[in-house]
This record gives structure tokens, sequence and C-alpha cells, in this order.
């Protein structure tokens, strides 16, 4: 049911102050993290010698985006294998590995596929995933589910929110046996308390976004650019734009754009840059500058406060967010691109909860 929603995306992207709660419940007590569907297997885990991720699409940035705090309290070098890409190449993969498998559905093809290829080759399987009794929750030697309640829309929103933060508590549970991190465990644990109701702040965003998205409604293109924690943020922005505003949209990584992608900059191009406060801050703030250098039409993300940081002049469109611990600033950075894609795809008048050509879970490769 829609409830008072006229889409099931916009429902479910209003939904996650309570989807990410009902992630974390019972699983943060006493500023301890307890994952039942891990402890029989943390020894093997920590001393894998290498976590791979895997998965497709939104569960693949999902992963991204959990990547840096999962190699910073793990002290394990994490890789990262879009499932199909992994099949494709053979790629290498090893018993001493652990194999976290990302899927919301739980049955992906691509996915399930490298699935079997990684328990043929002796890797320890974890499954992260929304659906209880799904084949990737049966065939993994262990897992975590998200609970992120029944996602319908094609787009998927409030999954990757509570996809991340599995993601990152499980990097606090197998990190959890290092002193030298705890400091850093605590303000995260912190910091997840208080996420449902930031998220619940940045929602208010919406009626902004409608207005960035009628400016927005004629463009051909769109770029994103993030970095660091934000890279996956502009991944999945873009994707999120193009699977349901058909809108052709790229998400890049910031440090890539003197490479080839600032010969398309002009004064017509809209390009998000995302620059909330975070060790990648001050080279998105030259960026930013490089880009008005080339009269590039920006609209920047920033921690509230920040607007005249980013933007001195007042030339550029700022989306200012809350801000919190760097590991969970993605879940906060999406919210508002999943609302501008929303009213980009409600404004340009097509399906939003059944984009052509999609299906909302791919079971064939
Ligand atoms: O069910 P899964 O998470 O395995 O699905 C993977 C992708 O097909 C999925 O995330 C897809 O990219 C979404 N429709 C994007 O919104």
């Amino acid at each position: 049911k829609k409830g008072d929603f006229d889409h099931f995306m916009k429902k479910e992207i209003h939904e996650q102050p309570g989807s990410l709660t009902t992630s974390m419940r019972g699983r943060l007590k006493n500023g301890i993290v307890g994952l039942g569907g891990l402890k029989d297997h943390m020894r093997t885990i920590r001393r894998s010698r290498r976590i791979i991720f895997i998965g497709c699409g939104t569960s693949y940035h999902a992963a991204l985006a959990a990547r840096p705090i999962m190699e910073e309290l793990t002290d394990v070098p994490v890789t990262m294998e879009i499932a199909s890409d992994m099949l494709d190449r053979k790629a290498l993969i090893f018993k001493e590995d652990t194999a976290v498998f990302v899927s919301q559905s739980g049955e992906t093809a691509d996915t399930l596929h490298a699935l079997e290829y990684a328990l043929e080759n002796g890797a320890l399987c974890l499954g992260v995933t929304n659906t209880v009794g799904s084949t990737l929750a049966r065939k993994t030697h262990c897992g975590v589910h998200i609970n992120a309640g029944c996602e319908i829309g094609v787009a998927s929103t409030k999954a990757y929110t509570c996809q991340i933060v599995v993601m990152v508590m499980i990097a606090l549970a197998i990190g959890s046996d290092k002193l030298s991190t705890l400091a850093k465990r605590e303000a995260i644990i912190a910091g997840l308390t208080k996420l449902p109701e930031q998220v619940r702040d940045v929602l208010k965003l919406d009626g902004e976004m409608k207005v960035l998205a009628q400016s927005l409604i004629d463009e051909q293109s769109l770029l994103m650019f993030g970095r660091g924690n934000n890279y996956a943020t502009a991944l999945e922005g873009a994707l999120k734009v193009k699977e349901v505003a058909l809108m052709h949209s790229e998400g890049m990584l910031a440090g890539e754009m003197k490479h080839g992608p600032l010969a398309l900059v002009d004064e017509h191009l809209p390009i998000i840059v995302i620059a909330t406060q975070d060790d990648s801050f001050s080279k998105q703030q030259s960026v930013i500058q490089q880009l008005h250098a080339r009269k590039g039409r920006l609209i920047v993300m920033c921690s509230k406060g920040d607007a005249s940081l980013v933007c001195p002049d007042g030339r550029s469109r700022v989306i200012e967010v809350p801000q919190v611990a760097d590991c969970l600033q993605p879940i906060i950075n999406i919210i508002p691109l999943q609302l501008l894609a929303y009213h980009l795809t409600v404004l340009r008048g097509y399906d939003v909860d059944q984009p052509r050509n999609l299906a909302k879970s791919v079971t064939t490769q």
C-alpha cells in the first residue's frame, strides 16, 4: 500500500528513518554491536587475507560506501567486485578470503553465480540481504539481514541506506577487538543512534529538491562528482537519475576530473559536487574552484553552515545537509539525490515505480 504517497519510491524514501531504526534494532547494546548471524565465524573473518565485496547496481554502491570504514576498522584489505565482471574475468578468489555478497532481493542471478563460484573456491561467504529465506540467505555460510522492510519501487532507496548501516555495523563488529580504534567506534555507535533523526531532518529538503528538479527537467545530462566516502554517493545518485528519470547521468570520482571529464565543463552542463565535511573537504573545495574557473554550472552539496565556504561568491546552488560521522555521511547525502531523481521523474512524466525495460529483481544473466 502506498498510503498517503503517490508512488512507492516516494513512500520508501520517506520511510528511511523507520527502516534504519529497524535495521539497528537489538544490534547496538551498551555500545557493543551484536550480530548473531556472524558470531560463529568472527575468528575466521578477522584472520582472512582479504574481504571482497560483491554485488550489482545499488547493492554494489552500498558496499563501495562501506569500504573505507571496513578497511579502517578491520585492517583487512577490502576489494570490490561487480558480480558479472568477477564472473567474466574468473577473478582470483582464495579460501583465505571472506566474500561479502550484497543483494536486496537475494535473488540476483549474477550475484548468485558469483556466490557459487566463491563457494567452489573455498572462500567464507557472508550474505547481506533484505530477503529472509532468499537463495542468497540460504546458500551463504553466514550473514546479516538488513530488515529494511519490503521494497516495491524498482529503484532501490531504503535498502541502500540500510545496507550501508548494516555494513558499518559489520565493520564495527569485526574491528571490536582493537583497542586503537575504540574511540572511533564509540563515536560511530553514538552517530548511529542519532542517525534516524538526522535522516528525518534531511527529508525536509523534499520541496527544495522539487524546485531544483524543475530547473533541470529539460537537461540532457547531469554529472555528479564525489570522492572518498562519497564516491559511492555520486555513482548511486547518478544511477537513480538515469534509472527512473531516464536522463543521462554519470557519477565520477572527483580525483579523476582532470583526467578527462573536465573537458565537458561549460556554463550549461549541470554538475553536482558533493563537498560535505570530511578528510576530502579541502580537495573538494579546490575541485569547486577549478570548475568555477571553467564557468561550470554547479550545485554543491555541503554540510550545514558551509555554504559560504563552498561558494564564496554565491554563484552556485547549494544543498545543505546535517554533518554526521564520516562513514555515515553517505546515508545522509544520498537522500537529497533520491528526492531529486524522484521529482525529476514525475516532472518529466515517466513511470517512477516501474521504469521502462527494468525489473525489480534481475534473475537472468
Ligand atoms: O536485489 P539486488 O540488490 O541484488 O539488485 C541489484 C540491482 O539490480 C539493483 O540494485 C538495481 O541496480 C536497482 N534497481 C537500482 O535502483
